[in-house]
């Protein structure tokens, strides 16, 4: 069926900008530098290496093949495949997105807010931050619920500005100026960070060969879990949006290139922001700060702008933006997964979608649940919490909820299920087939690793993935 609604990426290269965009987001710049400070620096840079090439490929190859092979949302081209696993699957993958954007746009209106808080302070050098530490600063936006859904709003209005474009006006514009603009400023930002006396701790915390976790089985889980979990979010796999953005792909272009092309990105995004934040931290404020956990990018990064004197503030603008950028890119495409859904299911019954109505009801809806995490303050203000009478079960906050249902829960079994369906059920030969098409080969060794991997090893990895994320929330009290 023709499918002139849709529209396609303009060309290859805006395709992976985009997808390089939702891959690169908060998940990078403020993910990956604090759980590598709390897990042991090297030891969680290797598992997370190890696992992107014999899990996060195999995964990635099986979606954006799915994905374009369909050429629809998320559910369909699932059930395409099959339609009773694959409407299952289809759903929990749209879950996912949904949950995630309740805080993400929360974290993102963050962002804004410090952005606006050093800006003011390049501006009228009020010390914004007169006498008030990093977690000063933190606790006052908190608990100003006005501030934070206001500018929760704006975060969202400007996502709806974006993507009401289409797929080639408005996300792939957006993110053809906003990706090297990121890239170029995290640079700026590694330069200061790594030339700043003491530095060099926290680059050798990072790089220098440490296999302590590694030495009893427990803290080996852990860190799995927690490398394993930062993969998959980091590389927005197992949440529709590899397949939604493969289902824009021509027929041309390859999967297994493109594929490796946003994983190494990626990667060396993440990798690049922990040059900018640990060393940084390390210098400032010592190994402890280093292991602040997600308190490292609002609190510990607001210090190190503070202690840097008059150029703090202009860095602090800089930095903030940065991870502004990266959180929009990636917001984007997750409303996009919901939007191409609704707009797939309009012209599937013979109508023809009305683009700019569909983004309006998606971002409207997702104003409200992240009006609730804004309004929570990440447990600042007393709101009620499901589950939460014991102190922990299901998260100490709204932010904790959403993302232990959507990143703990649906993501991991989503891949445990999809590896298991396509690698046993279905077989992989579903995915080879979309990959050589127009003459793209897939190589015999390429295809006996991929064969292995989506049978094996990505069953067993997703299982012990899954089982360490429930076990450490449901026993580790929350930072
Ligand atoms: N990969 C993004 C990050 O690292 O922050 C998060 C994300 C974006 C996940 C888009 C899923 C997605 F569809």
């Amino acid at each position: 069926m023709e499918q002139h609604h849709r529209g396609q990426w303009g060309s290859n290269l805006g395709f992976l900008l985009a997808a390089v965009g939702s891959a690169v987001g908060l998940g990078n710049i403020w993910g990956f530098p604090y759980k590598m400070g709390v897990s042991g620096g090297f030891a969680f840079l290797i598992i997370y290496l190890i696992l992107a090439v014999l899990v996060g490929f195999p995964i990635m190859l099986c979606e954006l093949a799915i994905g374009r092979r369909a050429g629809r949302s998320v559910l369909v081209s699932y059930q395409q495949v099959d339609k009773g696993m694959g409407t299952f699957l289809g759903f929990l993958a749209m879950l996912s997105p949904f949950l995630i954007l309740s805080f993400y746009t929360v974290l993102g209106a963050y962002c804004i807010e410090y952005m606006s808080l050093n800006l003011a302070d390049m501006a009228f050098g009020v010390a914004a931050m007169a006498g008030m530490s990093g977690g000063d600063t933190f606790g006052a936006m908190l608990t100003n619920q006005f501030g934070s859904i206001a500018f929760t709003f704006v975060f969202i209005f400007v996502c709806f500005l974006i993507i009401r474009g289409g797929i080639k006006d408005g996300i792939e514009k957006f993110n053809k100026i906003g990706m090297p603009a990121l890239f170029i400023m995290l640079v700026i930002v590694i330069v200061r960070a790594v030339t700043l006396p003491g530095a060099g701790e926290g680059l050798a915390f990072m790089f220098a060969p440490n296999f302590e976790p590694f030495t009893n089985f427990k803290s080996f889980l852990s860190v799995l879990s927690l490398a394993g979990g930062q993969m998959f979010f980091s590389l927005s796999l197992a949440m529709g949006i590899t397949v939604t953005y493969g289902s824009y792909l021509s027929k041309k272009e390859s999967l297994v290139k493109n594929s490796l092309i946003i994983i190494i990105s990626d990667t060396l995004v993440a990798i690049m922001a922990g040059m900018a934040v640990l060393p940084a931290a390390f210098a400032l404020g010592g190994a402890d700060s280093a292991k602040a956990g997600p308190k490292l990018l609002f609190i510990t990064l607001q210090d190190v702008f503070n202690a840097m004197g008059p150029a703090g503030p202009m860095f602090g603008v800089i930095f903030y933006l940065l991870v502004l950028l990266a959180a929009i890119t990636s917001a984007i495409a997750l409303l996009e997964v919901l939007v191409t859904f609704l707009s797939d299911r309009v012209a599937l019954k013979g109508r023809t979608p009305n683009r700019k109505k569909l983004v309006t009801i998606v971002c409207l809806v997702v104003f409200a649940e992240a009006a609730l995490v804004a309004a929570d303050g990440l447990g600042s203000n007393g709101l009620w919490i499901p589950f939460n009478s014991t102190g922990r079960p299901l998260g100490s906050t709204w932010l904790d909820f959403m993302d232990f249902i959507s990143e703990g829960v649906a993501m991991p079994l989503g891949a445990l299920l999809m590896s298991f369906w396509i690698g046993w059920l279905v077989g992989p030969k579903l995915v080879r087939d979309e990959v050589e098409l127009e003459n793209h080969r897939m190589s015999s060794g390429l295809y006996g690793f991929f064969n292995f991997c989506i049978k094996v090893i990505v069953p067993l990895a997703m299982a012990f993935i899954l089982y360490g994320m429930v076990h450490d929330f449901v026993t580790i009290p929350p930072q």
